[in-house]
């Protein structure tokens, strides 16, 4: 592969992670205007995007659906800003086999108490999210952009969540006292919902027990949701698109970010270098004799601006070099940190020529 739009071109799914703040969401949104741009119909999922971008792109709501924007492109681009909450609420009436097993969910207090932990779990709601958008055949293109989290493993793992629930051992014990297994189990299912009630209280426990009770048959529909999901992150036309900034500080990070990766066994397909300093176009020795030679002169202060500047630039440099080792197959595109906060489509326009500039992209 040899650049950043021809990873778009071969990509179904573009995933964008990275630490906070290093650019994700700008790079999601730019990426889905390139692929507009190229023809195509594409959709961001963003979350808790910029204020400013948000009503820029017309998504300033919460929304769950997405929104097209409309624009001089050949291709169509869409936007939606995740809403876990109501998210979650889509996920169990999907799941549920009728209205009233939904409403008993959703209703449940036990429910409202987890909810907030729950559909605080933004990466599940993305997957989910992704997930829809997928099956629904209208996309050529889903860009993904993810919560700031310092584990890239928290998106890989969230197709799981739900199942994980499910395996929690007052599901079990509900679901085993349940189907009448009268003895042992079941003893021991009182004994164990006994024990909680005196810790968190009777009513607790009860609202809990009726919590589970009301997902009863639906985990089957949980697994399988959860294992294509896990199958689409793993297909090829899905690419793991790794946002870094060239700062010593987040470039452990990154690589941390991409060991993680690969530790799910894929691999990033990508890595933007969002905010390089600008070229100066003077190399750090010439920018050093220049320096040297208005020492004392009325440019003194501008000639040392500029040193620090070439300087600066080559330690990033130097670092995406560093960093590019640690992802050989990928592209590798640097973006530079623009004079102005990238908050309209004018800025994600720039960010997308940027990205998809026929430079020298390849780390191999
Ligand atoms: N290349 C750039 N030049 C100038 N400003 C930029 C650039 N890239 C991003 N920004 C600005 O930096 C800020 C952070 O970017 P963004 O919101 O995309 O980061 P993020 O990784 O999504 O953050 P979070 O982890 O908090 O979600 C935004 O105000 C954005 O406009
Ligand atoms: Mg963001």
């Amino acid at each position: 592969m040899t650049g950043f739009a021809e990873l778009l071109a071969e990509s179904q799914v573009v995933i964008c992670c990275g630490t906070g703040g290093v650019g994700k969401t700008t790079t999601s949104a730019a990426t889905a205007l390139a692929a507009a741009t190229a023809g195509r119909r594409a959709c961001v999922v963003t979350i808790d995007p910029a204020k400013r971008l948000a009503d820029s792109l017309g998504i300033g709501e919460l929304s769950n659906t997405p929104t097209v924007i409309d624009g001089p492109w050949d291709g169509t681009l869409a936007a939606l800003m995740l809403d876990t909450e109501s998210t979650f609420g889509e996920v169990v009436r999907r799941h549920a086999h009728d209205d009233a097993q939904a409403d008993r969910i959703l209703g449940n207090r036990f429910y409202k108490n987890v909810s907030g932990t729950l559909s605080g779990t933004q990466d599940y709601m993305a997957v989910e999210k992704l997930s829809e958008l997928s099956s629904s055949g209208e996309w050529d293109l889903i860009v993904v952009d993810t919560p700031p989290t310092r584990d890239a493993l928290a998106f890989l793992e969230a197709p799981k969540l739900l199942t994980r629930l499910l395996d929690n051992p007052i599901y079990k014990v509900v679901t085993a006292s349940n189907k009448g297994l009268i003895g042992v189990a079941n003893r021991a299912a009182q004994g164990v919902l006994r024990q909680l009630a005196r810790v968190v209280g009777a009513a607790v426990v009860d609202e809990a027990v009726a919590f589970f009770q009301a997902f009863q048959g639906m985990e089957d529909g949980f697994r399988d949701r959860a294992q294509s999901t896990l199958e689409l992150l793993g297909d090829d036309r899905t690419s793991f698109v790794l946002v870094a900034s060239p700062r010593s500080d987040t470039l452990d990070e990154a690589r941390y970010f991409l060991d993680r990766i690969r530790a799910a066994d894929l691999d990033a397909s990508g890595v933007v270098v969002n905010r390089m300093l600008p070229a100066t176009g003077v190399g750090t020795e010439r920018a050093a004799m220049i320096k040297a030679g208005l020492a004392g002169s009325p440019g003194a202060g501008a000639a040392t601006a500029l040193a620090d500047l070439a300087a600066a630039a080559a330690d990033d440099e130097a670092r995406v070099a560093d960093l590019s080792q640690s992802a050989p197959n990928a592209v590798l595109v640097r973006v530079p940190m623009l004079d102005d906060d990238v908050h309209d489509l004018d800025g994600l326009r720039r960010i997308a020529d940027l990205l998809t500039a026929d430079a020298p992209s390849a780390t191999s």
